[in-house]
C-alpha cells in the first residue's frame, strides 16, 4: 500500500479487514500486500486422503503424473478411520509441514481448518469453478462466505437391503424392524450401520434424530436435543440393539466392518455410503453381487433423513507449489476424474449434470435416488469446534445404545456439552 491517501475510506477499512483476517491466522499467508511467491509456485507436490478404498486414487495420480512429469503428485494414503484422518492432518498442520500439499477436508471439517488459518482461500490465483457442483457440495466448503476447498465427491447414505428376502424395501424404521423376522428365520442379523464410537456413529446417531423428526441443531446453531423427537429417534437404535436386531458385534463396526460382514451374506440391512455398490458388485468374495438392492433410508412416516457425507480438497497454506496444487484440484473436478470416481468406485460426483448423463445411469441406476438422497440431506453441525461437538454425540450415543445411560440422560448431556464446545 503506498499512498494510503488515494483510497477512498470504505475501501481503505475493507483493505485494513483484509490485513487483519491475514494476520490472526496462524501463519496465513497471500491475503496481505506482499505477493506471496507460494501461491505461483509450481513442482512435485503430495495428495493427502484416507485409504482408498474404491481404487480410484491410483489410475486418476497415474493420468496426472502422465500429463505432468515435473509437478508429480505422491498419494499419501492415511487410514480408514475419518477420526484418524482428522489427526493426522491437524498435526501436519500445527507442524507446517509443507508436504501436506493438497487435502482431502471432510466436509465437517471445513469450518475448523478454514478458522485456523491451514486452508488457502480458493479465490484469485487458485480459484475453481463451481458452477455445475450441487450446491450443498459448495455450501460445504465455504466458510464465511469464502470458498476454502474443491467439493470433489460427495455422500448421502444409502440402505443397503437383500432384494432376494426383502423384495420391497422398508419405508419406514418400524417396517425395517418389522423385517427382522425374515433375517431371523435365515440366521443372519438384520441391521447394522456405523456404531463404533468415532464420526460415523454421529453421522448415524444424527440420521436417527433426524429421520424421527428431531434436530440436532436449530438455525442459529444452537442445539436441539431434549426433544421428544430425538429421545425417539436415539431410542430406536437402543432397542434395536437391545433387542438383537442391531448385532452385537455392531458396536465396533466402522464402513468397511459392515460392508464385509453384508458381503458375507450376514446383514439384511446395512446402512452405509454409495462406494459400497461397486465391491459389492464386483468383489471377488462378495456373495450379494446379484442380489442386494438400495432405497432410501427409512424414516417415521416415509424415508428418512441421511447426514450429508462427503469430501473436498484444500490447498494447505504452507504447500510451496500452490500453483501446481490448484491445477491439480482442477483435475480433480474435472468431468473426466468425476465420471471416473462413479464409474470405477461408485462414489457420488459433485456435478450436478452426471447424475442425468443417461450412459452414466444407464450403468449405475442408483444415481437418482443417490442425488435425492444428498438433496435431502442434513448437514452436520458447522461449528470450528466440531470435534469437540462430534465427540458430544457419538460418546453419548455409543453409551445410550450399550445400555450405559438412559436416552434421556444421554441426549441432555450431548446438550450441555455441545452448549460449552460451541461457548469456547
Ligand atoms: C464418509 C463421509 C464423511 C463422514 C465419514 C464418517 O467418509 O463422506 O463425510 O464424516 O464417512 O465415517
Amino acid at each position: 500500500m503506498k499512498n494510503p491517501r488515494k483510497i477512498a475510506p470504505i475501501a481503505l477499512l475493507a483493505t485494513i479487514a483484509l490485513a487483519l483476517a491475514g494476520c490472526s491466522g496462524s501463519g496465513t499467508s497471500g491475503s496481505g500486500s506482499t505477493k506471496d511467491a507460494t501461491l505461483t509456485g509450481r513442482g512435485p507436490i503430495t495428495y493427502v486422503q484416507g485409504k482408498d478404498n474404491s481404487n480410484v486414487v491410483k489410475p486418476l495420480v497415474e493420468a496426472w503424473n502422465k500429463a505432468h512429469p515435473k509437478e508429480m503428485v505422491t498419494f499419501k494414503e492415511q487410514t480408514t478411520d475419518a477420526n484418524q484422518q482428522h489427526d493426522d492432518d491437524v498435526q501436519n498442520f500445527q507442524a507446517k509441514n509443507a508436504n501436506y500439499d493438497v487435502i482431502s477436508v471432510d466436509v465437517v471439517w471445513t469450518a475448523e481448518f478454514a478458522a485456523q488459518g491451514w486452508l488457502q482461500p480458493l479465490k484469485g490465483d487458485t480459484a475453481i469453478d463451481t458452477s455445475g457442483m450441487l450446491p450443498a457440495t459448495v455450501t460445504a466448503a465455504t466458510y464465511n462466505g469464502t470458498l476454502y476447498a474443491a467439493p470433489v465427491s460427495s455422500d448421502g447414505g444409502i440402505l443397503y437391503y437383500r432384494k432376494d428376502l426383502v423384495p420391497t424395501p422398508p419405508k419406514t424404521w418400524d417396517e425395517m424392524m418389522g423385517m427382522c423376522k425374515i433375517a431371523k428365520a435365515k440366521g443372519i442379523a438384520c441391521y447394522a450401520g456405523q456404531f463404533a464410537n468415532y464420526e460415523g456413529l454421529t453421522v448415524n446417531a444424527a440420521e436417527a434424530i433426524n429421520s424421527a423428526g428431531g434436530t440436532i441443531i436449530d438455525k442459529a446453531g444452537k442445539p436441539t436435543l431434549n426433544t421428544p423427537e430425538a429421545a425417539a429417534g436415539l431410542q430406536n437404535l437402543v432397542t434395536a440393539y437391545k433387542d438383537g436386531n442391531i448385532p452385537k458385534e455392531a458396536i465396533t463396526y466402522k464402513e468397511e466392518d459392515g460392508r464385509q460382514a453384508f458381503e458375507d451374506g450376514k446383514l439384511l440391512f446395512l446402512r452405509n455410503w454409495p462406494y459400497v455398490y461397486n465391491l459389492a458388485k464386483t468383489d471377488g468374495t462378495s456373495t450379494v453381487k446379484t442380489t442386494f438392492g438400495m432405497a432410501a433410508l427409512p424414516g417415521k412416516a416415509g424415508p428418512g433423513a441421511s447426514s450429508l457425507g462427503g469430501h473436498s480438497a484444500g490447498i494447505s497454506v504452507y504447500s510451496k507449489h500452490k500453483a501446481t496444487a490448484a491445477d491439480f484440484l482442477t483435475f480433480l473436478t474435472s468431468e473426466q476424474q468425476q465420471k471416473n470416481f462413479a464409474t470405477i468406485g461408485s462414489l457420488a460426483p459433485v456435478l450436478s449434470s452426471l447424475y442425468t448423463d443417461a450412459a452414466l445411469v444407464k450403468q449405475l441406476p442408483y444415481l437418482p435416488v443417490l442425488k435425492t438422497s444428498i438433496e435431502n440431506a442434513v448437514p452436520r453441525p458447522v461449528t470450528p469446534f466440531y470435534p469437540a461437538v462430534s465427540k458430544a454425540i457419538a460418546d453419548n450415543s455409543y453409551a445410550a445404545i450399550k445400555g450405559e445411560k438412559p436416552v434421556k440422560t444421554a441426549l441432555s448431556d450431548m446438550q450441555k456439552s455441545i452448549e460449552t464446545a460451541g461457548a469456547k
